[in-house]
């Protein structure tokens, strides 16, 4: 039990990535504080997770209900001891076409609504509490038409350093993890039928040099990593998890020239 005892809050904990954390820290554990917008999958969450998981309906841009979640969560439960900071979005924004709306949402929600969860968080964190930020493989890569997602994962890393060093007087570690294509519901939210995602799997089952996608279970255990006392050293990294993508780019089946 990695996280016994501990208090865990995790923003878009009601689907995906998320989740699979959530469910994985209260097997280890912990008590959990999800986060999301939409109230049904929000209480379906909680229901599966069961009863060290509570629900919270907050959007990360609201900063009024941001402050108010960590306080009420503070006067209920006490302080917390892990913060993941997932929520995120995806959307097309390629150059020539992109509205300054839309590329605004997505470094609001993908980066400068991290920053201040991470702040918002701090009246309540403990010390030695450890703060994991969700990256991605494309805060590296280039990909077409992913300009401002790409630029607020890479903000992300930047973001992460400079928090680990305004928090390390008070042992509060902060770090990332960058997954690769992950099997959850951000593929089907732009629309896309089953067939094309099938498609888009075996597509980019092609590039990765594990040849596949990964499971939202095999990023939540690097975040249960990077959460507990088994990475007590490790301050200001970005952990890839996307199966040798981003450090062997042509180890695919496609690359293999
Ligand atoms: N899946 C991948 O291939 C992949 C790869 C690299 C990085 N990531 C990152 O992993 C994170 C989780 O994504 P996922 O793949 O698990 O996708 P997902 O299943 O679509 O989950 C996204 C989560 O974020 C929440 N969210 C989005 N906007 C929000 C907002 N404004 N306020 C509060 N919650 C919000 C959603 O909650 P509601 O539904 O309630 O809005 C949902 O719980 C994201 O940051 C994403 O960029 C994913």
């Amino acid at each position: 039990m990695r996280l016994q005892g501990k208090k865990a809050f995790i923003t878009g904990g009601n689907s995906g990535i998320g989740f699979a954390t959530a469910k994985l820290f209260v097997e280890e554990g912990a008590e959990v504080f999800i986060t999301g917008r939409n109230q049904e999958t929000l209480d379906e969450a909680v229901k599966l997770l069961g009863a060290n998981a509570h629900g919270f309906r907050a959007d990360v841009t609201d900063s009024a209900a941001r402050k108010q979640v960590f306080k009420q969560i503070a006067d209920q439960f006490g302080r917390l001891d892990v913060v993941f900071a997932n929520a995120g979005i995806g959307g097309n924004t390629p150059a020539g076409t992109t509205t300054e709306e839309l590329f605004e949402q997505i470094i609001s929600t993908n980066l400068t609504s991290v920053f201040f969860t991470v702040q918002d968080s701090l009246p309540y964190l403990n010390e030695g509490a450890s703060i994991i930020l969700n990256g991605s493989v494309i805060g590296t890569l280039g990909q077409p038409a992913y300009a401002a997602y790409a630029a607020s994962k890479a903000g992300l890393r930047a973001l992460a350093r400079s928090l680990a060093a305004d928090l390390s007087p008070r042992s509060i570690r902060v770090n990332v993890v960058a997954p690769g294509a992950t099997k959850t519901p951000i593929w089907g939210r732009n629309g896309r039928t089953q067939e094309q995602l099938n498609g888009l799997e075996q597509q980019l089952s092609k590039l990765i040099p594990l040849g596949r996608m990964g499971e939202a279970e095999e990023i939540a255990k690097a975040v249960l990593f990077l959460a507990s006392d088994d990475s007590s050293y490790v301050q200001a990294v970005e952990l890839f998890v996307d199966g040798g993508f981003t450090g062997t780019p042509f180890g695919g089946a496609a690359g293999r020239l």
